[in-house]
């Protein structure tokens, strides 16, 4: 696992299954996950991507005190984290990240992520690297380097908001317990000094960027009052969005997991009492009530969005999406313009939210997802960059209110910084 272009792949294919868990079957993502390249086009980013070998890798901390509560993965092993410790200026503050990897909607599916690290810690990767927003390289992470560093591991499959009232009484051997691991995880870290923090940042990346939305307010009133706490959600902004046929899919998909897991115990008590509670898990309006302060980071033109939201596999029967939903540039005009359809919905989406002082987003032409975890996208030298900044760069300014940070980046293709996926090289 030395090799970094190896660790991407192992990255690539766990990405494989997340997307296995929400997609229709007969679909082999997983084929086209173990040759992935940026976009050739552009130069500076297609030598695949690396995850640099200076990562540190970082061993994984069994929750045991998760017995106590019962706040078992989905399979009922122990859940986990990774913690790498402050140091020097960085000792008293605290960044939190929580993993990624889609949602379990159905008996089926949930069983099927219980043989996954994402249903069960005995599947967990014991050692993970550190990179991007996890970094401790001054260089590729300049603000939050030495910062006491904990990745969250997801295992619940409903965004740390399942509720053990809605388990099945009858031999289906499934925990929904994400909301009791999230409070089993605050309470460790806050023993081993988040309780003393001066300044922390809660964030995650897609199902974790959700998860970060969901559970912000109440990190938040975990930490003393006169520390700075702040919320950055990567990838985790899903549209309420019909899909090429007109098809909600995706609010039926999230239907069926607040069903399914009991989730609407833990979304805001305002939304669920005003309309049905798979309408609160969406972020657009999950954020008109978080207090704390927010960043937003979102591609435009986020590939699991528009692989799973606008094109999922079912809403295009005869494939006239097969090479555009898996290649920005292999839309023709027509698609295009609906693609540019999708931005304005996430634009509008945001557009009260872009007037809130408080707070930044950065929402960038990308046909790509998470950004913040990766070296590549956070803050290098080949990074996005939007009027000249990196990601990193506009979530500091933000966070030490440096001065106001909300880029909103033109349409697509006005962006040759960008880092294109390509899912269509191995097919
Ligand atoms: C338990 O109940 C659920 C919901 O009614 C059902 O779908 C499932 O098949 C049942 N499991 C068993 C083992 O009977
Ligand atoms: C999607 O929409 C089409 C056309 O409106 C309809 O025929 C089809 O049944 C819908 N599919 C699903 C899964 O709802
Ligand atoms: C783009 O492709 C779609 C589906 O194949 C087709 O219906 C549409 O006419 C095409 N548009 C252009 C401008 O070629
Ligand atoms: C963009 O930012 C870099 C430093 O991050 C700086 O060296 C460069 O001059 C800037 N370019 C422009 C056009 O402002």
């Amino acid at each position: 696992m030395a090799n970094p272009r190896l660790r991407a792949l192992t990255w690539w294919r766990k990405w494989a299954k997340r997307d296995w868990a929400i997609v229709a079957v007969g679909f082999t993502i997983i084929l086209f996950a173990l040759t992935l390249h940026f976009d050739s086009r552009n130069p500076a980013t297609s030598s695949t991507f690396d995850l640099h070998s200076t990562d540190d890798l970082v061993p994984l901390t069994l929750l045991h005190r998760a017995k106590a509560t019962g706040a078992f993965c989905l399979d009922g092993s122990l859940p986990g984290y990774h913690f790498h410790k402050g140091f020097g200026s960085g000792s008293n503050n605290w960044l939190l990240h929580i993993e990624g990897g889609g949602w379990c909607n159905s008996i089926k599916t949930c069983n099927n992520r219980k043989g996954t690290a994402l249903g069960s810690s005995n599947y967990m990767e014991r050692l993970v690297p550190f990179s991007g927003i996890l970094s401790r390289h001054p260089s590729q992470n300049p603000d939050f380097y030495n910062w006491n560093m904990v990745k969250i591991r997801y295992c619940d499959g409903a965004s740390l908001a399942g509720h053990p009232e809605s388990e099945f009484k009858n031999g289906t051997e499934l925990f929904f317990r994400g909301q009791l691991i999230w409070e089993a995880i605050m309470n460790e870290l806050l023993s081993l000094g988040l309780s003393n923090a001066k300044q922390a940042l809660l964030s995650g990346c897609s199902a974790g960027g959700l998860a970060t939305l969901i559970h912000c307010d109440d990190f938040r009133n975990h930490l003393p009052k006169d520390a700075t706490v702040k919320c950055l959600a990567d990838a985790g902004f899903f549209l309420d969005e019909p899909d090429v046929l007109g098809n909600y899919t995706m609010r039926a998909f999230y239907h069926d997991v607040v069903e399914l897991q009991g989730v609407a115990k833990s979304l805001h008590k305002n939304c669920v009492k005003r309309m049905e509670p798979f309408k609160c898990i969406f972020p657009q309006e999950i954020i008109k009530n978080v207090r704390t302060h927010l960043f937003i980071v979102n591609p435009a033109y986020d590939f699991w969005q528009i692989q799973n939201i606008l094109v999922p596999v079912d809403s295009d029967p005869y494939g006239y999406w097969s090479s555009c939903r898996l290649n920005i540039q292999k839309c023709n005009s027509t698609q295009i313009e609906t693609l540019q359809g999708f931005r304005g919905s996430l634009v509008n989406a945001l557009s009260k939210f872009q007037k809130n002082k408080e707070g930044g987003m950065y929402i960038n032409s990308c046909f790509i997802h998470c950004q913040t975890w990766m070296d590549d996208t956070w803050h290098s030298t080949n990074s996005p960059r939007v009027n000249n900044k990196t990601i990193a760069e506009s979530v500091g300014d933000w966070y030490f209110n440096r001065k106001v940070s909300k880029q909103i980046d033109c349409p697509y293709p006005c962006n040759p910084t960008c880092c294109n996926m390509d899912f269509t090289r191995s097919l």
